[in-house]
């Protein structure tokens, strides 16, 4: 069989039905995101029935215009990779389903892909930035963990969250202040515009490497119920400048437990303005590298999934393509 040296990506764990098309070196070809944002903003969330739906009237549409803008021929495809977890169960059937019926009828290998490491291998899409050891920082939706990388396949967990995640409080939060779903990029706008003030915890910053976000989502629970004439901008500013007092803290710990070249942060949360300039300011301090992919692969997309899908193809990583929610990041 001919190959043209690319690798389909396919993503639809959670609200973005994403396809990508990406080359051994992480350059991306061809990309497109039909996201959901407007269908669950009514809802202040992810409706996980209605995502499965909004899958499958997206996903043969989107792969057809990332294959149209490449003009490539499929059948000549290095292989497919696909999202098996984690992520929500309808959502993740949905991609399996339709890129296992494309891989039987083009006739190309498909690669079930963990949602996780293609966060992780969204800092090399376009041009190769990590330097191992590496520390990674990976914040999303539904993910907040530190992890040790010494090579693409070398992953070891080093800290996780004792229960949410940041990014699902930034939208818990966002909720509580009637600002819709996601509330990442808006609870950061209003935060630029707000003096952060109110004495919000910063849990567990002073010990260890895990994380603990549900008591700071309460504190502004509690302090909104209690308090009148709060500003929507000083809230938001106090709740970000908690949590990355919390992820900065945790990332210097874990550098200085383990030195490391680069310092790595991946997932949804990592698109943050107040993160990206506080992570620059600990690299300075630390002088180790810093690696942001750039802000379009920090959210989900079909290239973090083609570019992982190198590395299972490179190790002979036959993982099932079968939907698995709870995968962690060493898992293949
Ligand atoms: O990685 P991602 O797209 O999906 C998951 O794998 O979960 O991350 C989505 C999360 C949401 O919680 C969203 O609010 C957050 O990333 N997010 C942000 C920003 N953009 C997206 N959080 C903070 N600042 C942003 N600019
Ligand atoms: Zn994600």
């Amino acid at each position: 069989m001919t190959s043209n040296g690319l690798i389909l990506g396919i993503e639809t764990s959670c609200d973005d039905t994403a396809v990508g098309l990406v080359d051994e070196r992480g350059q991306v070809i061809a990309s497109a995101v039909a996201s959901q944002v407007l269908i669950h903003n009514r809802y202040g969330g992810v409706y996980p029935e209605v995502a499965s739906r909004a899958h499958i009237d997206k996903i043969i549409p989107t792969v057809r215009m990332v294959l149209e803008d490449s003009g490539i021929n499929p059948r000549e495809l290095e292989a497919i990779g696909v999202t098996r977890g984690p992520g929500l169960i309808g959502s993740l059937m949905v991609g399996l389903d339709t890129a296992s019926g494309l891989a039987a009828g083009w006739g190309v290998p498909i690669v079930g892909v963990n949602h996780l490491r293609g966060h992780l291998r969204s800092a090399d899409l376009e041009e190769q930035r990590v330097e191992f050891p590496a520390m990674i920082l990976l914040v999303s939706g539904g993910h907040t963990l530190l992890a040790r990388m010494n090579g693409p396949s070398d992953i070891k967990l080093i800290g996780n969250t004792l229960d949410d995640s940041v990014g699902e409080a930034y939208d818990k939060v966002s909720r509580m202040l009637g600002l819709g779903y996601p509330g990442g990029p808006v609870v950061d706008r209003m935060a630029g515009a707000g003096v952060p003030h109110i004495p919000f915890p910063r849990p567990v910053i002073n010990h260890g490497l895990d994380f603990s976000f549900s008591g700071l989502k309460s504190a502004v629970m509690r302090y909104l119920e209690a308090e009148k004439g709060w500003k929507v901008e000083d809230v938001a500013a106090s709740f970000v400048a908690a949590c990355m007092d919390v992820l900065i803290a945790k990332c210097r710990r874990a550098l200085a437990a383990y030195p490391s070249s680069s310092l790595v942060i991946v997932g949804g949360v990592a698109a943050s303005p107040p993160l990206r300039a506080a992570a620059a300011a600990l690299c300075e301090e630390a002088g180790v590298r810093l690696c942001l992919p750039p802000l379009k692969w920090s959210t989900d997309n079909g290239a973090m999934i083609a570019m992982a899908a190198w590395d299972y193809l490179a190790t002979d990583n036959h993982t099932p393509v079968a939907p698995q929610t709870s995968l962690t990041i060493e898992s293949f």
